[in-house]
């Protein structure tokens, strides 16, 4: 199966589906690109140390169908059948989503549904909740919303700063993301 990776940022995320992938733990796929709408995304950088292609399409002097458009052409160009976002700063628009049906994915640093959109580690923080996590999901057209393919839960400690829960959740993302994959690939 054919995997393109979205980033905007770090891409830790995208550093631990490449890995998975090729190490053989996700079985039977391969990372035809990764994406990033920032020149500066660090993780351009760690994709291509991977042997990974990467290349940023920035979103500057275009509109969002346009962004969108020039994006998925670029991944149907490569015969990507699976998307994965991985800290992609942008919501897609409709017509990228029904381009793709069930052909997304997400991860996000919540139990979702408490706590969509930005910020999820610091909203639950703030709530004062004693459990949060993250959750691996399908995309649809609304924010952080489709069906939920894995969720892991992570305690929030009396110790804790919202930098070292934000830490904790991303371990676990990385781990979740994998077996998230493992399953989405095994059942195509
Ligand atoms: C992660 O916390 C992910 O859940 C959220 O954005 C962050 C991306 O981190 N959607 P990274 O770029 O994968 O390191």
């Amino acid at each position: 199966m054919k995997i393109g990776i979205l980033i905007s940022g770090r891409g830790s995320n995208m550093v631990a589906i490449v890995d998975a992938v090729q190490s053989g733990e996700i079985p039977n796929s391969e990372i035809a690109v990764v994406i990033s709408d920032q020149a500066g995304a660090a993780g351009l950088t760690k994709a291509r140390d991977r042997g990974v292609e990467a290349i940023v399409i920035e979103r500057k002097g275009r509109t969002r169908l346009e962004h969108d458009t020039e994006i998925a052409d670029e991944l149907s160009k490569r015969g990507v059948e699976l998307i994965c976002l991985a800290g992609y700063m942008r919501l897609l628009s409709s017509s990228f989503v029904q381009a793709f049906p069930k052909g997304i994915i997400n991860i996000h640093p919540s139990l979702l549904p408490s706590f969509p959109g930005l910020d999820a580690q610091k909203q639950a923080y703030d709530a004062g909740v004693s459990v949060t996590g993250c959750t691996v999901h399908y995309v649809d057209e609304h924010l952080d919303n489709g069906p939920s393919i894995l969720q892991k839960e992570v305690p929030v400690l009396d110790r804790d700063t919202i930098d070292t829960l934000s830490a904790r959740i991303l371990g676990v993302e990385h781990g979740l993301y994998v077996e998230a994959l493992k399953i989405v690939t095994a059942n195509n």
